[in-house]
């Protein structure tokens, strides 16, 4: 049975006091289970800040992305030694932002995967299709490009920890949800991609979750279809007692 995985990825959202503020609110209510995992994905800034709160705790930190090399002439840039050595422990590598206006491609995302890795990191990899690529009848195929590529080169156990995030690009910040159905669709299809690049085994373990406009009046139908294995949500994960439903949602 795979275990729900509830991300609230903020973006460029909050200060360090609201930061500080929702982590004292919620890190006491997250429940030690099994069958949920618990994430906030926080700007660089709070990093230092929200590892140290949650230490010894329930609730993870990601990083909202980072480079692919350990160190060097990157002004701006973030590498994966620095988020290990703070104890940050998952990445969300290619959202549909970061490859819209910061150039994320294909092959960034596949580099960056492997250099998770590399550095103990847990990625949550996003795919998913814009609402041209939709009407065009491109969903399937251009999902199955991307996360075939942002796999390329991992061993099945590597495969197996990572966190593959279906977000259709016209469901986020839109109020738009997939329907559960379709959501569900697609992440089977992404099962069924995993598994033809791995094996049976390894596409039964691989987390797969949904995101777009995930709340807590929606998440339960999401999370009861056979292929969405939790969520990864922007919005509704900015206030503490939104972002504790969704979470008790997984439990
Ligand atoms: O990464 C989460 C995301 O892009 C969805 O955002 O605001 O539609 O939940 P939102």
């Amino acid at each position: 049975m795979r275990k729900k995985v509830i991300a609230g990825n903020w973006k460029m959202n909050k200060t360090i006091a609201e930061a500080n503020q929702f982590v004292d609110d919620v890190v006491n209510s997250i429940p030690a289970d099994d069958r949920v995992e618990a994430i906030v994905c926080a700007p660089f800034p709070f990093l230092v800040s929200l590892v140290e709160k949650t230490k010894g705790t329930n609730l993870k930190v990601s990083a909202q992305n980072m480079h692919f090399e350990e160190n060097g002439a990157f002004t701006g840039e973030v590498s994966p030694v620095m988020l290990k050595d703070l104890g940050v422990t998952h990445v969300v590598l290619g959202h549909s932002e970061r490859r819209e206006y910061f150039a994320e491609t294909d092959e960034t995302v596949n580099k960056k995967t492997h250099a998770a890795f590399a550095h103990g990191l847990t990625p949550i990899v996003c795919v998913g299709e814009t609402l041209e690529q939709r009407e065009a009848n491109e969903t399937m195929s251009l999902v199955e490009t991307q996360v075939k590529k942002a796999l390329e080169g991992l061993s099945n156990e590597q495969v197996t920890k990572t966190i593959i995030a279906y977000e259709p690009v016209w469901a986020i910040g839109t109020g738009k949800t997939a329907s559960s159905e379709d959501a569900n669709e697609v992440c089977a299809h992404i099962r069924k991609v995993v598994k033809s690049v791995t094996d049976e085994a390894t596409s039964e373990a691989v987390v797969i979750q949904y995101g777009g406009s995930v709340k807590p009046a929606n998440v339960d139908e999401l999370l009861a279809q056979s292929d969405i294995d939790g969520a990864l949500v922007g919005g509704a994960s900015l206030e503490a007692d939104s972002f504790l439903q969704l979470v008790e949602a997984g439990a």
